[in-house]
C-alpha cells in the first residue's frame, strides 16, 4: 500500500510538511509513506504546455500519484484557500479531465497553520477542488492551529486529541483504500 504525502509549503522549515512527519510516524509497516518534493519544479499552468508529453516535473507528479493507492495532503491556509503552488499542482494533475490520475483516488486533507483555526477554511477549499477533479475524498478535516507551538522536539504532535485524530486519518485512508481494492 502506497501513500503519496503531498505538502502545499514550499517553505523551510514549514509546519504542513512536519505534519506529514508526524502522520508518517503512524504509518503502519505494511504502508509505504512517500513524501513527494516536487512542488518547487512545477511550471505555472498553461494550455499551450499540457502537451503530451508534458513537462518533465508535471510528468513526474502525475507518476507519483497514478503509483499511489492514496493520497495525504497537507495544506497551509492563504488568505483563507489553497496556496497558489498547491492549486497549481493539482490543476496539472487533474489534466485530461476525463483520466486524470486523481480520479477515484482515495485523498485525506489535513493541515497546519499559525492562525487560530488550523487552515479549516483552506482544508474545506480543497476537499471541493479534489472532489471536482474527480478524486474520492476522506470527509471531515484536521485543522492544526497555532502550528508554531503545536509540534513537540520529537516531531509528534503534542496535543493527545490531534495525534490520535492524525492517526486515526492515515489508517482510514489506508484501510478505505483496501477495502476498495478488495
Ligand atoms: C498566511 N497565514 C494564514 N494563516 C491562517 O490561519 N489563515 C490565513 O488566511 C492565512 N493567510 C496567510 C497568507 C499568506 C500569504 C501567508 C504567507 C501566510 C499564515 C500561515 O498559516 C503560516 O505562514 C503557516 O506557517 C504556513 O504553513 P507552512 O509554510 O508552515 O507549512
Amino acid at each position: 500500500m502506497r501513500l503519496l504525502a503531498i505538502s502545499g509549503s514550499l517553505r523551510r522549515g514549514s509546519y504542513n510538511a512536519a505534519l506529514l512527519d508526524a502522520a508518517a510516524a503512524e504509518c503502519p509497516a505494511a504502508g509505504e509513506f512517500v513524501v513527494w518534493r516536487g512542488l518547487a519544479d512545477i511550471p505555472a499552468y498553461d494550455e499551450d504546455i499540457d502537451t503530451m508529453p508534458p513537462p518533465l516535473p508535471v510528468a513526474a507528479l502525475r507518476a507519483e500519484i497514478d503509483r499511489a493507492d492514496a493520497v495525504l495532503i497537507a495544506t497551509p491556509e492563504y488568505n483563507a484557500s489553497v496556496p497558489g503552488a498547491l492549486k497549481n499542482a493539482l490543476d496539472w494533475a487533474s489534466r485530461p479531465y476525463v483520466t486524470n490520475v486523481l480520479r477515484n483516488k482515495r485523498v485525506a486533507v489535513i493541515g497546519a497553520s499559525t492562525g487560530l483555526f488550523g487552515a479549516l477554511a483552506a482544508q474545506a477549499e480543497l476537499r471541493k477542488v479534489l472532489k471536482v477533479i474527480g478524486a474520492t475524498v476522506l470527509e471531515g478535516a484536521l485543522p492544526v492551529p497555532v502550528a508554531h507551538t503545536a509540534f513537540s522536539a520529537d516531531g509528534r504532535l503534542r496535543e493527545p486529541e490531534l495525534a490520535l485524530a492524525l492517526r486515526r486519518t492515515v489508517h482510514e485512508l489506508l484501510e478505505q483504500t483496501v477495502e476498495r481494492a478488495a
